[in-house]
């Protein structure tokens, strides 16, 4: 942060708050780790920024059988370690007495009997007014047994957003190619409206993720140069620093391509690309996100080759932490040909993105935890300060940082103080804690809260689902045709394959170093 920038101090009361009914959110998956790790601590957090309605039940819904109370116990560890907020224990006396636990299994009728006549008794209870949220927190192959399991017990009804509503989240991946998608879409969609559907994708509630469309639509200088005439390229890059660690069972089935680049980094891209919407209602938010997925030129076949490469982690140290080889990894096949590590170069095709490439890199074991977006624009003429053909001058570089740290920066060529005519590159940087004056909440926070008030906008529609998974698809049918010789390699803890830098360099570019 500028020293020169003051800090500016928010309490969460100063927000702009949508309103949100009292409501009982019912957790299936809720004796998992998203919602111990993520869910019930986002929602602790947003009992202590006064964000919580003012009466409201969680119930928790999974095969284990466990009493409320050990619910409860499970649930506090969770937030003691994961929480944003510091556990309070008068606050958590508080909550937690809002917290239930239901055992029973999602493809079992009885479980929704059961489910429906303790929800009417907590709802009486608590004098709740039966609106229910129902969070599908489980494997997407449970998805249709939920669905049928709410309809035929009538806790599910096509109400669109009537009072008392019903909605329902889907929890990514929705499905794992086109097909499995249209299918999850198909019941979810026979049994709920459309408006009654909240698909998440947890990037979308990131503090840097929602600024892009203000720091594009309410900053005059952006918009101008926003397009091929200024933009060399746009780099998009997700990190991760642990190998396949618990959830191998879930990985060996997806990959990066399925697991990253379907749902958040097509999100991403999408924001980038977007058209300005002509409002912030979400359906046209969405419909301008929507043209974006519509103009990505299909890598077809013969392209496969060209412009991805996939490969998997062999083994090698991490931040000082041996990890064994992907295929050497518990629970993963000896012979596995599942990547961990995808790069990718696509197009959109319209009149502002012509030429323009969007590079996009994932990976599992590399060497830091990043995500960013980075718009590098064109090359300076060679003249003036630019006359050194042997060390040309870096080009401006906008680079949005999604994690770990929440900001952006701007690289500039500035003079060296001093009597010899030097110049240099230097960074602008922004941290929305610095300047915020408070951490950032967690995406799951903002994205609960939404659903809450039954705000769609950061939440995927049925059409953008069924676009990622055609484009992905392609891709996958692609390497399917292209069959495997041998899967490129990288050592954990380096930066990739040689193969993802090549992609690049043959376009006389460069990864950033991150
Ligand atoms: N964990 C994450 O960070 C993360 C991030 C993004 C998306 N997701 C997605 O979120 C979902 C849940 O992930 P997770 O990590 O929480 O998985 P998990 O730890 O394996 O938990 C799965 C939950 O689903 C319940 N469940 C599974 N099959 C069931 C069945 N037939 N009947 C009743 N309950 C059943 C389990 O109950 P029992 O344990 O009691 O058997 C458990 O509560 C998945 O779709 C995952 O892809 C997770």
């Amino acid at each position: 942060m500028s020293p020169n920038m003051p800090r500016i101090d928010i309490s969460p009361s100063q927000e702009t708050i949508p309103p949100v009914e009292p409501c009982t959110l019912v957790i299936f998956g809720g004796s998992g780790d998203l919602a111990r790790r993520r869910l019930i601590p986002a929602l602790y957090n947003l009992l202590l920024d006064g964000l919580l309605p003012p009466n409201y039940a969680v119930i928790g819904l999974g095969r284990k059988s466990m009493t409320t109370e050990e619910f409860r116990i499970t649930v506090r560890d969770g937030v003691v370690t994961h929480s944003r907020q510091a556990l309070v224990e008068d606050r958590w006396k508080d909550f937690s007495s809002h917290l239930f636990y239901v055992s029973g299994e999602n493809e079992n009728p009885h479980t929704y009997t059961r489910l429906k006549s303790r929800a009417e008794e907590i709802e009486r209870d608590l004098q709740l007014t039966g609106n229910r949220i129902f969070y599908l927190s489980i494997p997407p192959s449970s998805v249709a047994s939920v669905c049928e399991g709410l309809d035929q017990a009538g806790l599910a009804t096509k109400l669109g957003n009537r009072i008392p509503y019903a909605r329902i989240i889907i929890e990514k991946p929705v499905g794992r190619d086109l097909p499995s998608a249209q299918a999850i879409n198909h019941v979810t969609g026979r049994v709920f409206d459309e408006s009654q559907i909240f698909r998440i994708d947890h990037y979308l509630g990131k503090e840097t993720v929602q600024n892009l469309m203000v720091l594009r639509f309410a900053n005059s200088i952006f918009e101008p140069i926003w397009n091929h005439k200024y933009i060399d390229h746009v780099q998009i890059t997700v990190s991760e620093t642990e190998g396949v660690g618990t959830r191998a069972g879930y990985y060996e089935e997806a990959g990066a391509l399925r697991d990253m680049v379907q749902n958040h980094m097509l999100q991403l891209l999408c924001l980038v690309a977007t058209e300005p919407p002509y409002s912030l209602d979400p359906d046209v938010v969405r419909n301008a996100k929507m043209e974006v997925l519509r103009c990505l030129r299909p890598i077809t076949d013969r392209d496969v080759e060209h412009v991805t490469v996939r490969a998997q982690y062999s083994e090698g140290t991490t931040h000082g932490h041996s990890i064994p080889g992907y295929r050497r990894e518990k629970g993963i096949h000896p012979d596995s040909t599942t990547e961990t590590y995808v790069a990718l170069k696509c197009f959109v095709e319209n009149w502002r993105w012509a030429g323009v490439p969007f590079y996009l890199r994932t990976g599992k074991a590399l060497p830091h935890r990043a995500s960013e977006i980075a718009v590098q624009f064109k090359d300076i003429p060679q003249i003036l300060f630019n006359t050194n053909a042997q060390q040309p001058q870096p080009p401006n570089v906008l680079a949005l940082r999604i994690q770990p740290e929440e900001g952006l920066s701007l690289r500039l060529v500035s003079r060296v103080p001093g009597t010899r005519e030097q110049t240099r590159p230097v960074e602008m940087d922004f941290q929305y804690s610095d300047v915020f004056g408070r951490p950032s909440p967690e995406a799951y926070e903002r994205l609960l809260l939404d659903v809450m008030a039954g705000d769609a906008s950061r939440f995927m529609r049925r059409d953008a689902v069924e676009a990622s998974w055609a484009w992905i698809t392609k891709i996958l049918e692609g390497w399917q045709r292209q069959g495997l010789r041998s899967l490129p390699e990288y050592p954990a803890g380096t930066c990739g394959p040689v193969e993802a830098d090549r992609l690049i360099e043959k376009d006389g570019r460069t990864w950033r170093t991150l």
